[in-house]
Formats: structure tokens, C-alpha cells, sequence
């Protein structure tokens, strides 16, 4: 039988109410296939470990991910210590320690969620964005000086390599290239950025010649919010770097239904190091511990994890059964407009997966 060894941060807020509904929903997933298992460990990294021991994670966190073949992460921030704090002490730091490099996000209206455009089909809307997530405006680049005075200056650098902006391109051609449309929409904002941007979008003209079946779209980040509200089905696969695929993103979750579906993938395409998997939404402290957190995008975030690690056929089967859950609205939390608990979506997984005999 296959093994796979899944290291399980709940971390901040929601985080660890909805990893450990996702790890009861795998643990099924699982037992119904037959065919593997998943040896989980569990780290209670995070905004009350830092308050005990000052650090997010220990100093060897992140070597201590590599001998896993998978993280599955909840969310990460609190309300007393500063975001930057509790980010670049923990997820930016597996995202960058494990070079993470492809951040994935698949957007589609799932059966019975709405969305708040007007016309738009569930076939209309089905994208995949793939987000830069090692360096640009993220690299960490920067400085603040002369503090509180009035002469403070402060830079964040936004870094771009040809290497890293190469692979993340060919990346997301590799994904466009999969799917049935075979269109890569490459966002940037070269008109008025005249430098990294200009060398994204010239990396980009390098890279498509390489895959000459799939058809090179081009839009500047303002105009594509647009597009993305006002003509959704022209859109298929999307690449953008880390802070203009961050804010789409956002958007893509929102005109899908909500943010609470919205999974995430932070992948070493090359599998040299652990990948990590993560709903998108984030801690959520106004509904922490009232049980009502929406799993989905958790859910989800598991048929990601579960393909990357090859189990397609349980991969498929659980995303099957988290549309079965959404298409009867007495499933939907509060996120999506109904009163449904994280035990009751939950439970309606588990018992769609018990009745799908595919
Ligand atoms: C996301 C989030 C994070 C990001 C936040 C929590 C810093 O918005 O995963 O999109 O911007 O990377
Ligand atoms: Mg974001």
C-alpha cells in the first residue's frame, strides 16, 4: 500500500478547525480507495506557539518539513501580533525555505454556489491562476531608515530573475497547455514598470515558442480586473507575479462565490521539495471557535494535495463529493449566505464520498 507523509500545520484562528475537518475528509478519502494511506503529523506552529517560545515555528521548522511528502497548512495571522510577524515567520518561510515556487489556484462556481456576476455560467468561469511565489514583490527586498523621523525613508524592492520569472512562465504554459483550451493569459504591467516588467513580458514571448499548440494572451493587471468581471469566458490560465496574482486572486475567489471555497497549491514543480496546500482565505478571528468556518476551500485544497501526491482517482472522487455537498444549499455556511456548520458540510462530504460508487 502507498504511504504518504502529510506534516499538518492547523496554525492561526480558523486554520486548525479547518485542517482538521480536511484531515478527517482525506482519512476518508483514503480508507475508501484502499490503495494508500496518509501518516499524519500534526505541528502546532503558529501565533500562540510564537507568543510561548517567540519564534513562529522552531529554528529548524523548515528542514524538519523536508522528510515529509506534503504539508497541508491552515492559516496564518492574529489580531495582537503584527502580519508581517507571524507571515514571514511561517508561511513565507516554508514557501520560500522549500522553494515553493508555483502558487496554483484554480477558480470554478461550483454546483449551487452563485456568483455575483449577473449572466455568467459555471462553464463561463473556470480558470487557473498561477501566481510568481518566490521573489518579485515578495523578495523581501528593502529597507526602512531614519525611523520616525522626517526624513524616514522605506523601499520594498520588487526583485525579479530571469530564472525565477522563466520557470514560473514555462510552469504555466506546462498547466495551459494541459487543459482543453490551451490559453495562457500573461499579466503584467510593462507599460508603466519599464524594467522587471518589460523582462517579463520578453521572457514570456521566449518561453511560448517552446509550446507553440497553446495560444499567448497579454493584458496589463488594471485592465484585466476588468476583463475578469466583464468577459470571464475569455479567460482560461492566467500568470502573474506574486502581488498582481495575490490581488486577482482575491477577486477570481470572490466572483466564484466566495473566499471560503478557494484552494490553494504552493508547489516545487520539480518535487525536490515538500509542496504545501492551503485554503486561501486566511485566520478569519471573527469567526474563530464558533464552529462555522467553511471547510470547502479546505476540502478542495485536499483534491490538489491528493493529485500532486498521484491519487487521482481519489482526487476526482472527493471533488465529486464536495460538489454533491454545495449543490444543496442546506450545506452552506454562513460565508455562502446559509447558517450550515463546518460539522455539517463535513459530514455531508463524508457521506457523499460513502455513496460515490465511481
Ligand atoms: C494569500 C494571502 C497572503 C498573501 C497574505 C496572508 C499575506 O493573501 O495567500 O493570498 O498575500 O500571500
Ligand atoms: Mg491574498
Amino acid at each position: 500500500m502507498r504511504n504518504h507523509k502529510i506534516a499538518a500545520i492547523g496554525g492561526d484562528g480558523i486554520g486548525p478547525e479547518v485542517i482538521s475537518a480536511g484531515l478527517e475528509v482525506l482519512a476518508a478519502c483514503a480508507k475508501r480507495d484502499g490503495a494508500f494511506g496518509l501518516d499524519v503529523s500534526h505541528f502546532d506552529w503558529g501565533s500562540d506557539y510564537y507568543k510561548k517560545h517567540g519564534l513562529m515555528m522552531p529554528a529548524d521548522g523548515v528542514a524538519a518539513m523536508r522528510k515529509f511528502d506534503a504539508i497541508y497548512f491552515g492559516a496564518v495571522g492574529a489580531p495582537d501580533i503584527p502580519d508581517h510577524v507571524t507571515l514571514w515567520g511561517l508561511r513565507l518561510a516554508i514557501c520560500q525555505g522549500l522553494d515553493q515556487y508555483a502558487n496554483v489556484r484554480p477558480t470554478r462556481i461550483l454546483s449551487g454556489i452563485t456568483s455575483p456576476l449577473r449572466d455568467v455560467t459555471a462553464k463561463e468561469l473556470d480558470w487557473i491562476i498561477v501566481r510568481e511565489n518566490s521573489e518579485g514583490e515578495y523578495a523581501g527586498v528593502g529597507g526602512r531608515v531614519h525611523r520616525g523621523l522626517p526624513e524616514e525613508v522605506a523601499t520594498d524592492v520588487a526583485m525579479f530573475t530571469r530564472a525565477g520569472v522563466t520557470r514560473i512562465i514555462r510552469h504555466a504554459y506546462k498547466i495551459a497547455q494541459a487543459r482543453p483550451r490551451k490559453l495562457l493569459t500573461v499579466v503584467t504591467k510593462s507599460n508603466a514598470q519599464r524594467h522587471g516588467m518589460v523582462m517579463w513580458d520578453d521572457i514570456a514571448a521566449e518561453v511560448a515558442c517552446e509550446f507553440p499548440d497553446v495560444k499567448t494572451d497579454k493584458m496589463l493587471v488594471d485592465a484585466m480586473t476588468m476583463r475578469m468581471v466583464a468577459r470571464p469566458q475569455t479567460l482560461d490560465t492566467i500568470v502573474a507575479t506574486n502581488l498582481h496574482a495575490d490581488i486577482l486572486s482575491d477577486l477570481a475567489a470572490a466572483l466564484a462565490g466566495s473566499l471560503g471555497i478557494a484552494p490553494t497549491a504552493n508547489l516545487n514543480p520539480e518535487r525536490k521539495t515538500p509542496s504545501m496546500f492551503e485554503p486561501i482565505h486566511g485566520s478569519a478571528f471573527d469567526i474563530t471557535g464558533k464552529g462555522i468556518a467553511n471547510p470547502i476551500g479546505t476540502f478542495w485544497t485536499g483534491v490538489m494535495m491528493l493529485e500532486h501526491l498521484g491519487e487521482a482517482k481519489a482526487s476526482q472522487r472527493l471533488m465529486r463529493a464536495i460538489e454533491r455537498t454545495t449543490a444543496d444549499k442546506a450545506n452552506h455556511p454562513p460565508d455562502l449566505g446559509g447558517t450550515a456548520t463546518t460539522r455539517k458540510v463535513t459530514d455531508a462530504v463524508l457521506q457523499a464520498l460513502e455513496g460515490d460508487n465511481a
